[in-house]
């Protein structure tokens, strides 16, 4: 047995939590197996199946990810699969995690709350596109830009510029 951690509001319990719920095993992207660097649970992992084409979610708490989830909204979305109306799609296993109870899925609310945001856009109604910063090609991919941070870097300029530039010109 693993040891797990007595104490349920410590963020090792919650660590512990969403490591045997395996949520980083679909949100967190991979490359012939090995985890995308910097993007945990950033989403965009694709998923094709007799469900269709579905992309996994940003789970970070930036504002492209789920930065605006309460608890409460988190633990309505784990229980029911319905995010504002919708019903996600049936690879995201809710019924799995239906039972759980509050303690542990506020254990791993609080353990998603503690990682890195990061900024990267998946939108699942969208067509799949080739992703720069994932390194998957999924909804909404190419809304995605390498260049991420530091927006002073004088270097970063000319790099964006010219992809806002051969944007254009694709879509003339
Ligand atoms: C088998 C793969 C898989 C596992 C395991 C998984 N997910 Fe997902 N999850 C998905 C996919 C795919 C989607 C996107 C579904 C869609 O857009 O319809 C998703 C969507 C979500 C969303 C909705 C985000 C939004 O607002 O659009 C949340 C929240 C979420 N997952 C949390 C979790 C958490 C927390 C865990 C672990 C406890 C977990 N997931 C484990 C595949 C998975």
């Amino acid at each position: 047995m693993p040891d797990i951690p007595s104490d349920p509001n410590s963020p090792k319990y919650a660590a512990h939590m969403a490591k045997i719920d395996g949520c980083a095993d679909c949100h967190t992207p991979t490359v012939q197996v090995e985890e995308v660097k910097g993007m945990g649970l950033a989403g965009g992992q694709p998923f094709r199946g007799p469900w269709g084409n579905v992309a996994s979610a940003n789970i970070t708490p930036d504002d492209t990810g789920i930065r605006t989830y309460t608890e409460d909204f988190f633990l309505l979305v784990l229980r029911t699969g319905v995010v504002n109306g919708q019903h996600l799609n049936p690879v995201m296993p809710v019924l799995a995690y239906q039972n759980l109870n509050d303690t542990d899925l506020k254990a791993v609310y609080s353990y998603l709350r503690s990682v890195p945001a990061v900024q990267h856009r998946v939108d699942n109604s969208l067509t799949p596109t080739d992703c720069k910063v994932c390194k998957q090609r999924h909804g909404g991919g190419d809304k995605n830009s390498a260049v991420k941070k530091n927006w002073t870097n004088r270097n970063a300029w000319p790099v964006l510029l010219f992809s806002q530039i051969s944007t254009v010109l694709r879509c003339g």
